[in-house]
C-alpha cells in the first residue's frame, strides 16, 4: 500500500475512503503542523494530502523527501504551493475544483446581501433590543436590477452569475480571456479591468490568488467605482489592499464590504473592526458537510489515479 500523509483533519466519510485504500498518516487531532514536522511525518511517504492552510514554499518543497510524488490539496486554490517548484522536483500538485462551487457561489451572495443590508449593524441592534422600526432605520442598498461586476469568471464565478440572475442584476465579467457566449449568458464582457469597476454597483470577487491578482482593488482602481459600491471577496485577501479599502468605506466611496478571506488569515487588519459597514465571515466558503466530503473524495481521487492507477490524476495543476 501507497502510505500518504494528511496534514491536517478529513471528514470521517473521507478517512473511511482514504484508510481503505492506503496507509496513512492521519491528523485527528488537526494539529497545525510547522515545516519541520511536515517534513519528518512525510518521510517514507509516496503523497502528501494538504490543506490551504499547509504552506509549501521553495525552500520546504526542495526539503521533501525523494519519496514523495504528489501533493493533493484540498481546495481549489492552492497558492499555499509552489506549484513551479514542485514541477521543478517532479512532484504532481493537484487541487479540487468544481465541487465546491455551488457552496462559495452561495457564499459570494450571502456576502453582497450582508454588506449590503447591513446585518452586521442589524445584529448588534437587535441583540442589544435598542431600535425602533422606523422608515428610514438601517436603510440598506437592495441588489434587485443593479449591475453586477464579477472579477474572475470561472465556474465559481459563473454560478455567482446564475444567483445573480434571480435578482435581476446586469451582469458585468472580467476575465483574461472572454468566455464562449454559452458560458457568458448575456453577461457583459470587459477586458479592462476599470471599465469592469465603472459598471459594478456590486462587484463579487471570484477570481484565484496570485501575484497576478494580488492588490487589484487599490487606491488608484477603488475611485473607477459608481459611488457607493458593495464589495464581497470570497476568493482570496490578497485582491484587496485593506488601506486603500478601509479608507473607501470610511469615506463613503465604498457603502459596504462583505468578507470571507482575509490577508494573512486568520489575522485581520484591525482598522476593519471599527467599522460598521463591514460583514465578516471566517473562510467558510466551502463549509457544508456535502462539500467537505465531495472535497475530501476528489483530494483521494487524485491519489488514488497517480499512485494506484498509474494514471494522470484528473486535476493537475503543474
Ligand atoms: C478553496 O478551496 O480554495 C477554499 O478557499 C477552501 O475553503
Amino acid at each position: 500500500m501507497k502510505k500518504i500523509l494528511v496534514t491536517r483533519k478529513l471528514l470521517e466519510e473521507n478517512n473511511k475512503r482514504i484508510t481503505s485504500i492506503f496507509d496513512v498518516k492521519l491528523n485527528t487531532s488537526d494539529t497545525l503542523y510547522n515545516p519541520e514536522e511536515i517534513l519528518k511525518l512525510s518521510e517514507g511517504c509516496d503523497g502528501i494530502l494538504s490543506f490551504t492552510t499547509t504552506p509549501f514554499n521553495r525552500d520546504m518543497i526542495m526539503k521533501l523527501p525523494e519519496s514523495i510524488k504528489i501533493i493533493s490539496n484540498y481546495a481549489v486554490g492552492y497558492g499555499n504551493i509552489d506549484v513551479v517548484a514542485a514541477k521543478e522536483r517532479g512532484i504532481v500538485v493537484t487541487n479540487t475544483p468544481e465541487v465546491l462551487t455551488d457552496a462559495t457561489a452561495d457564499i459570494s451572495i450571502l456576502l453582497l446581501l450582508g454588506a449590503s443590508r447591513r446585518a452586521y449593524e442589524g445584529r448588534k441592534d437587535a441583540e442589544k433590543e435598542k431600535w425602533l422600526w422606523s422608515t428610514d432605520y438601517l436603510i440598506g442598498k437592495q441588489m434587485t436590477g443593479k449591475k453586477l461586476g464579477i472579477l474572475g469568471m470561472g465556474r465559481i464565478g459563473r454560478a455567482v452569475a446564475k444567483r445573480a440572475r434571480a435578482f435581476d442584476m446586469e451582469i458585468h465579467y472580467h476575465n483574461r480571456n472572454q468566455l464562449d457566449s454559452s458560458l457568458e449568458e448575456g453577461a457583459i464582457y470587459h477586458k479592462d479591468i476599470k471599465e469592469l469597476f465603472k459598471n459594478s454597483e456590486f462587484l463579487s470577487i471570484n477570481c484565484p490568488g496570485s501575484k497576478d491578482t494580488e492588490n487589484l482593488i487599490n487606491e488608484e482602481t477603488i475611485q473607477y467605482f459608481p459611488d457607493g459600491a458593495v464589495i464581497a471577496n470570497a476568493a482570496r485577501g490578497e485582491v484587496i489592499d485593506d488601506e486603500a479599502m478601509i479608507k473607501a468605506m470610511q469615506s463613503g466611496k465604498i457603502f459596504a464590504l462583505g468578507l470571507d478571506v482575509y490577508r494573512g488569515e486568520p489575522k485581520i487588519n484591525k482598522k476593519y473592526l471599527e467599522l460598521n459597514n463591514l460583514f465578516l465571515l471566517p473562510h467558510l466558503g466551502s463549509a457544508t458537510t456535502r462539500t467537505r466530503i465531495a472535497m475530501g473524495d476528489r483530494a483521494i481521487d487524485n491519489l488514488e489515479a497517480f499512485l494506484n492507477k498509474n494514471q494522470n490524476p484528473k486535476d493537475q495543476v503543474n
